[in-house]
């Protein structure tokens, strides 16, 4: 059994929590630091332990934000919960992530990361959190709430490389490869505004959005696992990409520009920068750059990858977004004053009043099985965040699901959930 004890220190709260066979789980602190590190390299990927020490040393994050599992001295177990937002149209959820998660193999079985999801998730709860959000190993996460919710963007084979001077002949979307002027180079700190302001930019058309938080923008230029590239033009920064070098490519993504010479020349100097590998670009297909590389691209794999979405709080989360389903009721144009909307996730239901200022609060109550004798939608509670933040939007979910479906005001439950786009942009890149 968890035993949940928050102690407050001069600073800072600490969490410890016993576990079966005298283990200990207690928020992390320095003297962990190469335990951890070592453990994470051990499990992952090679500078996994500079990515968590970014983080535990970073003021804005900390120690705080990082729990171990220890068997006496030793670390056995950890994870660590960074602080996200996602946008849904134009409101910004403060939402959770876990990463950087791990068990030592003769550990493994023994519920340490159940006990640390626990830790996680109240942690998240507490900071505020309406959401969890994570890229993780396929199924492990559904175990803890988690659903597949969000399409991740694959990577596509870039089949038809401008030249370092292309011209007419070099494909359809040839530009200039680099005006004069254009130089592409590593950023640096004194780019993070500019780099914030292109990716708001690329995240802009996106119905939903996840942008790095700022102090990830740091962490990014200091970690090893990959380089952020500035394009200079004439001295100002235009265009940025995230490069990871592969063993069989080198993988693009989070490529955003101002316009379409910035893309040409972005991916130019891309080009120039890993002669002789081949690139892989992860397309977003909104932005300037996705839109201008698309037709130099392969053809995207059959496979599907997906972020995992978790919704702690059904009724919290609707009336966080009770804004966004008033603005969607009003332009729909349809006139419900008077009634309720109703959405029942079976063990529970949600219903929100349609007024003449638009949606009132969201009142919660208990499980209703036939929401379509009230008007309502059902909609599994392991759907929710798919149709949320997901690309199906109720019409699709109710073709794929026998537990989703509109009711008997289909007009009025497709124009509050339609289908999403979505942006995400990870500590992790997608593979
Ligand atoms: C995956 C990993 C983190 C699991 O850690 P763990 O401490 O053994 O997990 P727990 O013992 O808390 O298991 C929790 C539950 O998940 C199940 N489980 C464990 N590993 C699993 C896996 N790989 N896939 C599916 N289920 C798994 C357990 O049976 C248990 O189920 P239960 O609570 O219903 O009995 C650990 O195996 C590991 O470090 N792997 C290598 C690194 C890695 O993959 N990290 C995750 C990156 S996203």
């Amino acid at each position: 059994m968890c035993a949940w004890g928050w102690c407050a220190g001069h600073t800072r709260h600490v969490t410890i929590s016993d576990l079966p066979g005298g283990l200990v789980l207690r928020t992390a602190r320095a003297a962990d630091l190469d335990q951890i590190g070592a453990l994470l390299v051990d499990r992952g990927e090679e500078g996994d332990d500079v990515d968590h020490r970014l983080v535990v040393q970073d003021d804005d994050a900390g120690w705080e934000s990082c729990a171990v599992v220890v068997d006496g001295d030793r670390v056995v177990s950890t994870a660590t919960l960074l602080d996200e937002t996602v946008r849904v149209d134009g409101v910004v959820l403060p939402a959770g992530q876990v990463e950087l998660v791990a068990t030592a193999t003769d550990h493994e079985g023994r519920g340490h990361v159940r006990a640390l999801m626990e830790w996680a998730h109240e942690r998240s709860r507490a900071r505020g959190h309406v959401l969890q959000v994570m890229i993780g190993i396929p199924y492990f996460y559904r175990l803890f709430g988690y659903e597949y919710a969000i399409d991740i963007p694959r990577a596509r084979d870039l089949v038809d490389a401008p030249g370092p001077a292309a011209g007419p002949a070099a494909g359809p979307a040839a530009g200039p490869a680099a005006a004069t002027g254009d130089a592409l180079r590593p950023a640096t700190r004194a780019d993070l505004p500019h780099l914030a302001r292109l990716q708001d930019a690329a995240q802009a058309p996106y119905d939903v959005a996840a942008p790095h938080p700022e102090p990830r923008r740091r962490w990014l230029l200091d970690h090893g696992g990959s380089t952020t590239w500035v394009l200079d033009r004439d001295g100002s920064p235009v265009a940025t990409a995230r490069a990871r070098v592969d063993d069989d490519a080198v993988l693009v993504a989070e490529a955003a520009a101002e316009d379409d010479d910035g893309a040409d020349a972005l991916l130019a100097g891309l080009v120039a920068r890993y002669p002789g590998r081949p690139l892989r670009v992860v397309h977003r297909p909104l932005t300037v750059p996705g839109r201008r590389w698309e037709p130099r691209l392969g053809p995207a794999g059959e496979d599907v990858e997906q972020y995992y979405v978790r919704v702690p709080d059904e009724g919290a989360l609707l009336e966080a977004l009770r804004p966004v389903l008033s603005a969607r009721l009003a332009a729909s144009g349809l006139d419900r004053t008077g009634g309720d909307v109703v959405v029942s996730t079976f063990r529970r239901h949600h219903r929100l009043a349609v007024t003449a200022d638009g949606l009132g609060p969201v009142r919660t109550g208990g499980a209703l099985q036939s929401p379509g004798a009230a008007g309502g939608c059902g909609v599994a509670p392991d759907a929710l965040g798919p149709l949320l933040f997901g690309p199906h939007g109720i019409e699709g979910l109710t073709r794929r699901r026998p537990d989703v479906y509109p009711g008997p005001d289909s007009e009025l439950m497709t124009a509050l959930f339609p289908p999403r786009t979505a942006d995400l942009l990870t500590y992790y890149l997608p593979w």
